[in-house]
Parts: structure tokens; sequence; C-alpha cells
């Protein structure tokens, strides 16, 4: 296989949770690869920073300020490209709260960003491409925590086996019109994410500090590989399952992980 496989000049890709992590990571090397690249966040700065480091290469890229449940918006800002070849929905958060104190609230936040953030995107992708008659690679982001399980994780967990779910349904329902759905389920990926806390309450904070510092301590020393992963290491993922390279995968789960799990 040529290494031009991965070149994706010519072609257009929207990437939700661009302004940051694995999805400013994925928007650059897609652009890098010769994508045009929409780049879709609720954080606008963090988006022109985006912006900045693909046109610095000298790469083409939209900005689209918008938060991923509000599905008429994403719809409309998906449709706004002329062409769409690639849909990376990375935009994501992270939660963790023990079963026994989940909440209500808890749960329907993080389904509406880490799931049904996910399927408008696919949605919205995969009608356009049926409608362009596009033979495009949509891609979602899982984690190992489908894999691994553990404290805390329910609400983020169920999002992200939803997520799987949604691909492998996806890809067989769109596969014979030439669109190739997979997912990418990375393990602990060093971002914004892991170093920071979504959640407002200053014990669940705190307890998230000590759960991150024993996961990296873990990680380090049980993972085959020994180290963290970068944003980097899930964006060459990303682009794999995005370009021609992976021209017979569809729902597939590629998992960047350093081998800190490894299922059938
Ligand atoms: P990050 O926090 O660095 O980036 C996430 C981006 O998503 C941010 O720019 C944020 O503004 C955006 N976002 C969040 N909610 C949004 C919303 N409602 N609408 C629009 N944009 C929104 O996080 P990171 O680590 O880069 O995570 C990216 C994805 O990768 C997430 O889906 C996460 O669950 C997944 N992941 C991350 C892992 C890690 O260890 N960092 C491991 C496995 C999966």
């Amino acid at each position: 296989m040529a290494v031009s496989a991965y070149d994706l000049t010519g072609r257009t890709a929207f990437v939700t949770g661009a302004a940051s992590g694995i999805g400013r990571a994925s928007a650059v090397l897609l652009a890098q690869a010769g994508a045009t690249v929409h780049c879709a966040d609720r954080d606008p700065h963090g988006l022109d920073e985006t912006a900045a480091l693909i046109k610095d290469e000298g790469g083409t890229a939209h900005l689209h300020p918008l938060d991923v449940t509000d599905r008429a918006r994403l719809q409309q800002a998906v449709e706004s490209c002329e062409r769409l070849d690639i849909m990376a929905a990375i935009a994501g958060i992270m939660h963790s709260s023990p079963v026994l104190e989940t909440t209500e609230a808890d749960l329907d936040r993080v389904l509406d960003i880490n799931f049904k953030g996910v399927l408008y995107a696919c949605q919205a992708a995969a009608r356009l491409m049926l409608a362009r008659q596009v033979r495009g690679s949509i891609v979602t982001m899982a984690s190992g925590a489908v894999d691994t399980g553990g404290p805390g994780l329910l609400c983020y967990g169920a999002a992200k086996a939803a997520v799987v779910q949604l691909t492998k349904t996806l890809a067989t329902e769109v596969g014979r019109d030439g669109i190739r759905v997979n997912a990418v389920a990375p393990g602990w990926i060093r971002t914004p994410m892991t170093n920071r806390h979504d959640d407002e309450a200053q014990t669940q904070r705190q307890a998230q500090t000590q759960a991150q510092a024993h996961t990296e301590a873990l990680m380090t020393r049980i993972a085959p590989l020994g180290r963290v992963g970068e944003p980097e290491d899930v964006a060459h993922a990303v682009l794999y399952l995005a370009s021609d390279a992976s021209a017979f995968t569809t729902g597939q789960i590629l998992r960047p992980n350093g081998g800190v799990a490894m299922p059938w």
C-alpha cells in the first residue's frame, strides 16, 4: 500500500472538539495530510488557536463555535460544508461519580454531550455524504473505559459504550453506500481533560485529582509501553481511519492505549 493512501488532498473533514487535546491534534494532522478542516467546539478561543496552528503550516481551517448538544446548529454547520469526506466526532467531557451518588442531572449531562453530541454529528455527516454520494469516513471517539471499567465511570463509560454501539450499527447501515464508520478507544492520554476537572464540586475535584494521579501511576507501571499517551498518538489513529489506508475497515474499534487492555 502506497503511503499516498494517507494523502487527504482535496478532501474535507469536520472535527468536533477541535479546540483542545485529541480533537486539536486530529484537526492539525488531518490538515497536514492535505484536508480542508472544519473545526467545531464550544470554546471559541481554543478554536482560534487551532486555526492558527493549521494556517501556520499552510492549511485551511473553517471555524464553527457551537455546542454539540445543539442538534440544529450542528446540522447547519455540517451542511455548510461544500463537501464532506470525513467526520471526526471527538468532543466530550470527563465525568466521575460513584454509582450510588450519581444523579439524573449527571447522567443527562454526560449522555447529552458524550453520546447524543456524537450521534448528531454522525447523523448530519452521513446524511450529507449520502445526499452528495460521497464515499466518506466517520470516526467516533469512544474510550478505553469501555474495556477496563473502573470506579466512578458509570456515566462516562455508559456514554462511550453507546458510542461503540452507534458506530457498529451505523457501519452496517451505510457500508453499501461506501461510508465507513469506526471508533477510536484511547487509553490514558495527556490532555487538558485529564489535567483539569469539568465538575464543580471541590470535594469531587479532589477525589478526581487523586484518582487521576493513581491511574497515571498505574498506567506507567502496568502498561506494556510504560507511558501515558499523547494527543498525537490518537490523532494518528484518526488519520488512519479517515484515510484510504483503512479502506477495508469498518465497524471496528481501534485502541491506541499503550497495551493497557488487550481485548479480542
Ligand atoms: P479536552 O478537554 O482536551 O478536549 C475536549 C474538547 O471538547 C474541548 O475543546 C471542549 O471544549 C470540547 N467540548 C466539550 N463539550 C462540548 C460541547 N458540548 N460542545 C462542543 N464542544 C465541546 O479532552 P480530550 O482528552 O482531548 O478528549 C477528547 C475526546 O477523547 C473526548 O471524547 C474524550 O472522552 C475522549 N477520550 C479522552 C481520553 C483521555 O485520556 N484524554 C481517553 C479516552 C477518550
